[in-house]
């Protein structure tokens, strides 16, 4: 009884002191954050670099909200995938017709994205994985075929689709210097990919300014026949569908279900379903909330979602899907838990078939489609020192602040 009594007097004030280091710290660095960078008001916003757009949405995608980041942009990425005049393009590419190609496409996507955006804005990787984008894009933009309107929609689900997913699905929102500095960042990478930002009305700064990409992207969504659209685009097209979400697919299942109760053909079976499923997954979110809003120590190390280069140049994916895409082999990606979860599903290991999934990493400028990999160099040398200038230029640090300068005949 006694040594019951010792336990609770050093555990009880012990759980009391995490829970209030909990309480201090959980929101301590967002709220810190605008004075330790000097952006304390919506005039200072306007002011805001690129380079600390970069860092703010670094601390978000490595720090704050890792799991929804990578999960409403690879949410983006599909739901681009659902425009008809872009999934009828990619169809008629021939990438999505076979598993491997199907795979090494999205694989090549989330690699130059990664590339493009958690590098330092004017680092040669950067630039490189842009001049590569560029280059892949060129002779669809040249033809029409990638309209301005597709790329402007495109990378507004970029830029706006982890906002709202955050602020539906985290702990909290994001705050407006962080909105601020997504769309800052957005809106540059934008520029550097050659988006056209003519047909956007409005303004403010940062993700504010992104408000009329909102409605452009509501309307062109609301031409798209449903959530499916793509996935079944893809289908007659006899392209593979590998890349759509599982959830996405229960969701679909659900709603034929649903669609066969409304005409009476299961016994209201199919509703039930749909009910329980949506009551779990809001049930789990409830949960999820609260241990991290109330019980959860803010995270000290980054979840890393940069590839990592090697000294030879070459640079290592961190993770895959289905096939081990420039994964380093080694003891942990072919022993750990990750690589027996690929074994149990007979999957492919990092270093299995020889070279066939370039184990020895890659470089920007190989990635894309197969047929393309030794092609480009010189666009590419010609689209990199563009880039540079541009990025590097001192008009090139706050791509709004240079559009009112230019605006107000200040420079
Ligand atoms: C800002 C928006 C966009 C970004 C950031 C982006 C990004 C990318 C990336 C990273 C790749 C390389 C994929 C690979 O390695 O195979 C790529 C290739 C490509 N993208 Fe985009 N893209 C954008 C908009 C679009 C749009 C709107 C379309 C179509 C209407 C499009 C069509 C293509 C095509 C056809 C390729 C060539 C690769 C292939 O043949 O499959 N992209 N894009």
């Amino acid at each position: 009884m006694t040594m019951w009594f010792a336990q609770w007097e050093v555990l009880l004030p012990g759980a009391i002191l995490y829970l209030y280091f909990v309480k201090r710290f959980r929101f301590y660095r967002s709220e810190t954050m605008p004075s330790r960078l000097g952006y304390t008001n919506r005039k200072a916003f306007s002011r805001m670099t690129v380079e600390d757009a970069w860092k703010i949405h670094n601390f978000l995608v490595e720090f704050e909200f890792p799991t929804i980041f990578s999960t409403a942009t690879m949410f983006a990425l599909f739901k681009a995938y659902g425009i008809p005049s872009i999934s009828s393009l990619l169809c008629m590419t021939g990438q999505f017709s076979s598993k491997d190609t199907v795979d090494k496409r999205y694989t090549d996507t989330g690699c130059l994205l990664l590339e493009a955006v958690l590098n330092p804005p004017a680092s040669p990787r950067a630039i490189e994985a842009i001049a590569r984008i560029n280059y892949l894009h060129s002779t669809y933009r040249a033809t029409g075929k990638i309209t301005d309107a597709d790329m402007l929609y495109t990378l507004s689900l970029f830029a706006l689709e982890p906002s709202r997913w955050v602020a539906k699905y985290e702990w909290r929102e994001l705050t407006s210097l962080e909105k601020c500095a997504v769309g800052t960042l957005w809106k540059r990478l934008g520029d550097a990919l050659g988006v056209n930002f003519d047909l956007l009305p409005g303004s403010r700064e940062g993700l504010g300014r992104w408000g009329g990409v909102a409605g452009t992207t509501g309307q062109l969504e609301s031409r798209v026949p449903g959530c499916s659209h793509g996935a079944r685009t893809y289908e007659q097209e006899g392209c593979r569908r590998d890349f759509v979400p599982h959830c996405v697919e229960a969701t679909n299942e659900i709603q034929a279900h649903r669609k066969a109760d409304s005409r009476g053909d299961s016994g209201g079976k199919a509703s039930r379903s749909y009910d329980s499923y949506l009551t779990f997954i809001r049930t789990f979110n409830s949960i999820r909330k609260f241990v991290l809003l109330r019980l959860t120590l803010p995270r000290v190390r980054p979840k890393k979602r940069l590839p990592i280069a090697a000294s030879s140049g070459r640079i290592h994916a961190r993770r895959y899907n289905i096939q081990p895409w420039y994964v380093k082999p080694t003891i942990v990606s072919r022993c750990g838990p990750a690589a027996w979860r690929t074994w149990l599903q007979g999957g492919v290991l990092p270093g299995d078939q020889g070279d066939k999934y370039f184990p020895q990493g890659f470089i920007a400028s190989e990635l894309g489609p197969t047929t393309l990999r030794e092609c480009g160099k010189e666009k590419m040398e010609a689209e990199r020192q563009r880039l540079e200038s541009e990025l590097t230029s001192e008009i090139g640090k706050c791509p709004f602040l240079a559009q009112e300068r230019d605006q107000s005949g200040l420079c």
